[in-house]
């Protein structure tokens, strides 16, 4: 079936940071929907749909009273459950006076909006990871990146190992690893891409955080959580450790984790943080950790940001498959499969209303 839209919606995607939710109306879009999102006076959230059913103004334009917004135009108030509970000037409310409210979820300091059939959303499907309650692991969330980029092509460079010798040569890679093969891995919803690069010198990072004096043994797994959630592992220890591949805790390991938020086909928010097994509760560390993450991702993006661009001219060919790509094509297929799935039940739903009716 031929796809109308590039997105997974019965996901839970993140809205942002809880910090980024205080006092007031905060406008955001997701998947192309505007939202308006808010804390009500006990510190819940709600996520409504910005946009009044009267004349389409934007909720956030609006005024919130009493857990309720007041659009700004003629004072039609919505609660947190998208129901219309005053239309000023008239006592009737019809039942078609309401606004979509999504489902929300917050957990580990994060905000996460269900963006499909409400009756779907479970709080089970949440991400989480043990590390995040875990006294020996410190988390700490970094940015926003936002990129002029389709997600796919994001999150596809977040399950592809090989570009890190060639883009982040002073910080994540290094040119031992370039003709190291990839493994992929799918186990459920997460695909993996790894590969171990033995007796090497250690990359920037490590120099940096690692102590390390001779050669590590380094790795890189790339867990990609459909639709576009990646946790990505890697870490190092002395190549005298002879580290085996479940032993990676007794290394220096970082987690690296990038919430992937599609804003529209051109547009994708990365929200990124870490987790780390060293260095717990030194925020010193943490903010010279982000130092050098921002210097990686944002080669990222420029990468991202001018494939886009070549992305929209007229296309001559078929892009060339490699060796490398065995993550990126798995992901695409799975997406895709997904997508389907997601079009063809909503196809079924209409046709069954149609003759319904
Ligand atoms: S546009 Fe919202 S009440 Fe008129
Ligand atoms: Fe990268």
């Amino acid at each position: 079936m031929a796809s109308t839209s590039s997105y997974v919606y019965d996901a839970w995607y993140l809205a942002g940071w809880s910090t980024e939710f205080t006092t007031g109306l905060t406008a955001l879009v997701m998947l192309e929907q505007p939202l308006v999102a808010y804390r009500s006076t006990d510190g819940g959230m709600a996520v409504l749909e910005d946009r009044c059913p009267h004349r389409q103004l934007p909720l956030s334009k609006g005024t919130l009273i009493d857990n309720t917004i007041q659009c700004g135009y003629h004072g039609m108030t919505f609660n947190a459950q998208g129901q219309c509970v005053r239309i000023p000037g008239q006592d009737s409310i019809p039942a078609s006076a309401t606004v979509r409210a999504y489902p929300v979820h917050e957990k580990n300091n994060m905000v996460f909006v269900w963006m499909g059939d409400a009756n779907k959303a479970d709080i089970s499907l949440v991400f989480d990871l043990p590390q995040f309650s875990d006294d020996r692991w410190h988390v700490h969330q970094g940015d926003a990146l936002h990129l002029q980029a389709h997600y796919l092509n994001v999150a596809e460079n977040l399950v592809d190992p090989a570009h890190v010798s060639f883009v982040h040569p002073t910080t994540l890679g290094n040119a031992a690893s370039e003709d190291v093969a990839v493994h992929v891995d799918v186990d459920g919803d997460v695909l993996v891409a790894y590969r171990w690069i033995r007796d090497a010198p250690p990359v920037g990072f490590f120099q940096k955080f690692g102590g390390f004096d001779g050669h590590v043994d380094r790795w890189h797994y790339y867990y990609l959580h459909l639709p576009c959630t990646a946790v990505i592992d890697f870490g190092s220890a002395d190549v005298n450790a002879k580290l085996a591949e479940n032993e990676r805790d007794q290394g220096l390991r970082i987690f690296a984790l990038h919430f992937l938020t599609p804003v529209n086909e051109h547009y994708t928010i990365d929200r990124w943080m870490h987790l780390r097994n060293a260095a717990v509760g030194d925020e010193q560390v943490s903010h010279q950790m982000d130092e050098m993450f921002r210097i990686a991702f944002n080669e990222d993006k420029a990468i991202l940001e001018a494939i886009d661009a070549a992305e929209r001219l007229p296309q001559m060919r078929k892009p060339i498959r490699l060796g490398i790509d065995k993550g990126p094509v798995v992901y695409r297929r799975r997406i895709q499969a997904l997508i389907d799935q997601e079009q063809s039940i909503t196809q079924q739903t209409q046709q069954t209303q149609q003759t319904q009716q």
